[in-house]
């Protein structure tokens, strides 16, 4: 099977030389002419646009944007707020940040758009604590935008007036989980309030609807409001409509970004033919396809079951390297393709010391709401803890199991899932590895340093 050719949308000039992140070289590039085209349609067609495409939340949930849209309080009258989720912490997940350094005015002009659609007066880009050159050059993007009447009063001679304000976090993972965010922005501390029944599109900011999308789902718009939501649907496969940017990590030889059309390309052309392949005397062990929450999966493995292609049930039996990049296939098989951070690693890595590294990272962020989470992500990061530091117990990794089995689905927020689905896919996949420990790390050498 031919390896695809990337497919640039977000990324067509990122990477040309010579580009800047300016307003002079965006406009140079056609910068701003979409915009000024959606500004003259009725707000309503551009959501059906949306809606149209199937365009689905790149921030990892894979949620379908034009339903968030349609799914606002309108009729409440209170004002309807867009907060643009700049606060990219998924370990393995690095895109965002790119996209923010270097086109900040594809996600202002994606934004705008995204604004003027929802009737939206006033928007926040929430930028993660540890991202301040990010957050200054917002700032400046914001305020080129403003004197160039993009963004601000009267906007480019109509009688539409937004603005956009950036907000800086304070360093706290669980601040990019939606209603986290919106506490923070309220002033309090990142709690993620319970929801259902009632989301930010019904009760967010203020206690005002209020839409939180993704940086790279808002540049999106901006394409589909260029293309059309039809033409957009013709990229990428049926229901994981558009491209897919994949953070690339750990052991390849070429990591990186790389945008292809989502579901075009599998695991295996990914890794071997895009990134050059395991390092020189090394094969692949394990992969997480979409940011640290998502499961682990072990090269060798089977992956079997059956898929709907067309209107048709047709079986599949894959490897790891069959496996077509996209929301769909990747949660077939157990996993999800998440915010996109490619995770790789090789023959050389421990498993119990790569868990015990992802164990202590979550229970650092775990807000500490609900018991199930602040306790079972204390719990896990102390066994693993213990493994790796050879005081390790023969009942340790039944332990950690029974410890991981009670979060999923007790918690407030999916932070709680998160921590938990790299014990139990770690353990289901490499549980040899766990079972053996005690015994076998007083052979082993110290331990690596850190994988994330
Ligand atoms: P979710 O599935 O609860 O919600 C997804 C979106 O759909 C939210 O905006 C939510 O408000 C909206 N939604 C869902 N049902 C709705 C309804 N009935 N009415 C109105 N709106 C509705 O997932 P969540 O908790 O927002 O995100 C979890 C994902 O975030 C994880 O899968 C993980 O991959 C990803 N993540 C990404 C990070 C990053 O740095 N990009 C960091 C941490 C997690
Ligand atoms: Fe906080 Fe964890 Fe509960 Fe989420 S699941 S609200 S992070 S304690």
């Amino acid at each position: 099977m031919s390896v695809p050719q990337q497919r640039r949308l977000i990324f067509a000039h990122i990477d040309e030389p010579g580009y800047t992140n300016d307003l002079a070289c965006y406009l140079k590039h056609g910068g701003y002419e979409v915009m000024k085209k959606a500004f003259a349609r009725p707000p309503a067609e551009l959501i059906d646009e949306v809606k149209k495409s199937g365009l689905r939340g790149r921030g990892g949930a894979g949620f379908p944007c034009g339903v968030k849209w349609t799914l606002v309080d309108r009729k409440s009258g209170k004002p309807i707020y867009l907060i643009v989720n700049a606060d990219e912490s998924e370990p393995g997940t690095f895109k965002d940040r790119y996209i923010m350094h270097q086109d900040p005015h594809q996600l202002i002009e994606g934004t705008m758009i995204s604004c003027f659609a929802n009737n939206v007066k006033q928007a926040y880009i929430y930028i993660r604590g540890e991202m301040p050159h990010g957050a200054r050059i917002l700032e400046k993007a914001i305020a080129e935008a403003r004197a160039a009447n993009f963004v601000g009063q009267n906007i480019l001679g109509t009688n539409y007036s937004c603005d956009i304000f950036v907000h800086r976090g304070a360093g706290a993972y669980i601040c990019g989980e939606e209603t986290g965010l919106i506490e923070s922005l309220e002033g309090k501390r990142a709690n993620p309030r319970i929801k259902p029944p009632y989301f930010p599109a019904v009760l967010g900011l203020y206690q005002c609807p209020t839409i939180v999308n993704n940086v790279e789902t808002l540049c999106h718009v901006k394409h589909i409001a260029d293309m059309g939501g039809e033409a957009y649907t013709r990229i990428g496969t049926p229901n994981n409509s558009g491209t897919r940017i994949f953070c690339v990590s750990g052991h390849v030889q070429r990591p990186g970004y790389y945008e292809f059309e989502a579901g075009k390309i599998t695991m295996g052309q990914l890794l071997n033919d895009v990134c050059g392949g395991p390092l020189p005397g090394r094969t692949f062990k394990a992969v997480i396809p979409g940011g640290s929450s998502a499961k682990v999966m072990r090269f060798g493995e089977r992956y079997k079951g059956k898929r709907k292609v067309g209107a048709e049930m047709v079986d599949y039996d894959w490897g790891v390297e069959d496996v077509p990049m996209d929301f769909d296939s990747l949660g077939m098989i157990g996993t999800m393709g998440g915010s996109g951070g490619v995770i790789v690693m090789d023959d050389t890595v421990n498993m119990v010391e790569a868990l015990a590294n992802i164990n202590a990272f979550y229970q650092h962020e775990s807000c500490g709401q609900c018991t199930p989470c602040r306790e079972g992500s204390l719990w896990m990061k102390k066994i693993t803890s213990r493994m790796v530091h050879g005081d390790a117990r023969a009942e340790d990794a039944a332990l950690l199991k029974a410890v991981a089995d009670q979060i999923p689905g007790r918690t407030i927020c999916a932070f709680g899932e998160a921590c938990s689905w790299p014990t139990q896919s770690f353990l289901a996949k490499f549980g040899d590895e766990f079972k053996g420990y005690p015994e076998a790390k007083k052979t082993k050498a110290a331990p690596a340093a850190p994988l994330i």
